[in-house]
């Protein structure tokens, strides 16, 4: 029997990795340039937390959850979103007890059962971020700002931010009321899914793909707004102005999770297909409580960085290259491999990227080997060499050499890759 990776997951086999690294070593900067601290919390949770976090008339809920039951007969969930996990974790260590607000971002697997596809996995890596604790728009815009510009330090182009005010629990209420209205006579038109939704979460009919056509009428959120959210909106709006990050008003942006309050946003890339959405997220003002903590506003977001990396190739962006060695030690003879040997330790030591032979094979092969590594360097030591206390070094991008006294091999390696 062969084994395969499970549907929807992939390997990121080694010579792939290094684009991983640099993503995430570009997010972690940006992280810290603004101010937002890591927080890692487990794989798995009660599902409890997600039904009452998520929703239990979300899609992640409903049908997209890794649930089981483990030996203690707890129901058990894989996190499909690191939202609640986060809040929990807030509320669990009293957090904002010590701290007027929290600032935390994460970069984590997340898993949920959907149809596989492009930018469309079973697991996938988010880089999320939350504020805790700032009912300021000035923290909506710096969730958003942190995701557009870390989306733009990468080299993603074409990114599009789509806006939207959901309102809050004071003017929400009637625009649904006024939205059920509207759709009842026409729900019999419309799909399976939106009919689903009408009881369940009529917002959500906004932004079904299949009949968004049918609801240009619709009443729309903005014209239900309580005076607060209207200023909160407004806020946020003028801030992006002024820190130059276009945006465009999208009347049905609702997003697929229950907890929003005022500002629902998301960062689309032209070079996605159909899964478009490099990152969303919003305020959710109400989900601390909801959780079992003190009522604390919030605002936060999650991207998919497979989508980056979808995005990237699109594009035709550079992807970095993986680091090449520095040296490569070549040896021939016993003399040579334990001189070798110990030449590569000490480079490594300096910090240098070393590679030596590790299979005894021929000088020839020994050089196609750093031929295929890409190395900087060749160091040969053969017998010739050993006789002379010398070592070969050859620069393998000038195609020259020259003997080094082995004595002084590691400094004169040093000098020349420093230059470089
Ligand atoms: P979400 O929109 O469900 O929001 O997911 C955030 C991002 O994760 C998406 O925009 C997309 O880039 C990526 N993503 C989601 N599902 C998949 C998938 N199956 N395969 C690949 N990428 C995917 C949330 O999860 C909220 N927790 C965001 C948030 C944080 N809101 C407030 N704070």
């Amino acid at each position: 029997m062969k084994f395969q990776a499970s549907k929807g997951t992939y390997d990121v086999m080694p010579d792939q990795v290094h684009i991983w690294q640099h993503i995430e070593t570009v997010i972690r900067e940006q992280a810290r340039i603004y101010g937002f601290k890591e927080i890692r919390t487990p794989v798995f949770e009660d599902t409890a937390l997600f039904v009452k976090g998520t929703g239990d008339t979300t899609d992640i809920v409903q049908k997209e959850m890794y649930t089981f039951t483990d030996k203690g007969q707890r129901s058990i969930t894989l996190r499909p979103e690191g939202t609640p996990p986060v809040l929990r974790a807030l509320i669990e260590h009293n957090s904002l007890k010590e701290q007027p607000y929290a600032k935390v971002f994460y970069l984590a697997p997340m898993f949920r059962y959907e149809r596989p596809q492009a930018g469309r996995m079973r697991q996938h890596t988010q880089f999320g971020a939350e504020v805790l604790g700032s009912q300021s728009p000035l923290a909506d815009v710096e969730v958003i700002a942190l995701l557009f510009f870390t989306l733009q330090k990468l080299g993603l182009g074409g990114l599009s931010l789509r806006l939207n005010s959901l309102g809050c629990s004071q003017c929400r209420p009637l625009y649904r009321q006024k939205l059920m209205e509207y759709f009842k006579p026409m729900l019999p038109g419309l799909c399976d899914n939106c009919q689903e939704r009408y009881d369940r979460n009529p917002l959500r009919i906004l932004d079904c793909k299949v009949d968004q056509a049918k609801f240009k009428a619709a009443p729309e959120m903005k014209d239900f707004l309580c005076g607060e959210c209207k200023i909160h909106f407004q806020t946020v709006q003028d801030r992006l102005k002024d820190i130059e990050i276009p945006f465009t008003l999208d009347k049905n942006l609702v997003r697929g999770l229950d907890y929003y309050t005022r500002t629902a946003f998301e960062v689309v890339s032209q070079h996605l297909g159909a899964q478009d959405a490099l990152g969303g997220g919003g305020r959710y003002d109400g989900l601390m409580e909801e959780l079992g903590g003190d009522p604390t506003p919030g605002v936060g977001f999650g991207s998919g960085l497979e989508r980056y990396i979808l995005a990237l190739k699109n594009q035709g962006v550079n992807l970095p290259l993986e680091k090449r060695p520095d040296v490569y030690i070549a040896t021939l003879g016993d003399e040579a491999v334990k001189k070798g040997s110990l030449l590569c330790t000490q480079l490594r030591q300096k910090g240098l990227i070393c590679e030596q032979e590790l299979l005894g094979r021929s000088l020839k092969a020994q050089m196609r080997e750093a031929g295929r590594l890409n190395a900087r360097y060749v160091v040969l030591i053969g017998e010739d060499e050993i006789k002379k206390g010398v070592v070969t070094l050859k620069d393998m991008d000038g195609h020259s050499q020259t003997e080094v006294p082995l004595g002084e091999l590691v400094i004169n390696v040093l000098k020349y890759c420093q230059c470089e």
